[in-house]
């Protein structure tokens, strides 16, 4: 069977990581968190206290920076310039700084060409807010995914908490909406659905179910472009 590109989209916390990493295993592809990388530049922009608004100072430091992902004990786990970052990027100091960071042109600009290499003839299943759109415009199968703003609050608040982080439900909201506020406004490949991506609602899905249902679209996908790709030509 052909492999192909699975391109998850989503407004923040609705989940597209756990149904890209589920997704990823079932079809033995390799899943690729776009969020992670953005989030990995913001904690060393944090850490080196970058001016965003100085782009001789952006630019030196993406060419400081090496992002690398590697499966430990299971886990997709994020590396900058070799340290395991996977726990400090998820905190909501990085959280609060990554959006405004994802809007710097020259920072998309060199993680979409890590990204795109990244997919080259592999199948994978990557997930962010601009993979359908601008990463992999030909994706195979391409996922959009939303959930009602106070459940991914709470999700959220679950999820920190069960890796012993500090976090309050109010300001978890107030993070999520903001985030959602600036990637679909900012100006560089907003967050959009695109217009071949398929709308999934997870509001009232559980995991399983929406697995089941991405995995019968990729499915279907599969099996068409493989059809397409051994036609004889007539
Ligand atoms: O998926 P996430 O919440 O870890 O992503 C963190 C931020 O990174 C999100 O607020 C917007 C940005 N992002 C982006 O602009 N483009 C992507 N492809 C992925 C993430």
């Amino acid at each position: 069977m052909k492999k192909i590109i699975i391109a998850i989209d989503g407004f923040s916390s609705c989940g597209k990581s756990t149904l890209a990493k589920a997704m990823a295993k079932e079809l033995d592809y390799v899943y690729v968190d776009t969020g992670a990388m953005y989030r990995a530049v913001t904690l060393y922009f944090l850490r080196k206290n970058i001016n965003i608004d100085d782009k001789e100072q952006i630019q030196s430091a993406l060419s400081d920076i090496n992002i690398s992902f590697e499966n430990l004990n299971g886990i997709n786990t994020t590396f900058l310039n070799d340290e395991n970052v996977e726990h400090e990027i998820r905190g909501m100091e990085v959280s609060e700084f990554v959006s405004p960071v994802a809007t710097i042109s020259a920072v998309r600009k060199e993680l979409v060409k890590q990204q795109r290499l990244l997919g080259i003839g592999k199948g994978v299943v990557m997930d962010g807010r601009d993979i359908g759109t601008v990463v992999y415009p030909n994706a195979g199968l391409k996922l959009f995914i939303t959930a009602d703003t106070e459940i991914r609050a709470k999700r959220r608040l679950d999820e920190l908490m069960a890796k012993g982080m500090k976090a309050d439900f109010q300001s978890i909201k107030k993070n999520l909406k903001e985030r959602d506020r600036i990637d679909s406004s900012r100006e560089d490949s907003p967050l959009r659905q695109a217009p071949d991506a398929i709308l999934i609602d997870n509001s009232e899905l559980n995991e399983k179910k929406q697995l089941e249902l991405a995995l019968a679209y990729a499915h279907e996908r599969i099996v068409y472009i493989t059809k397409e790709e051994n036609r004889p030509i007539s």
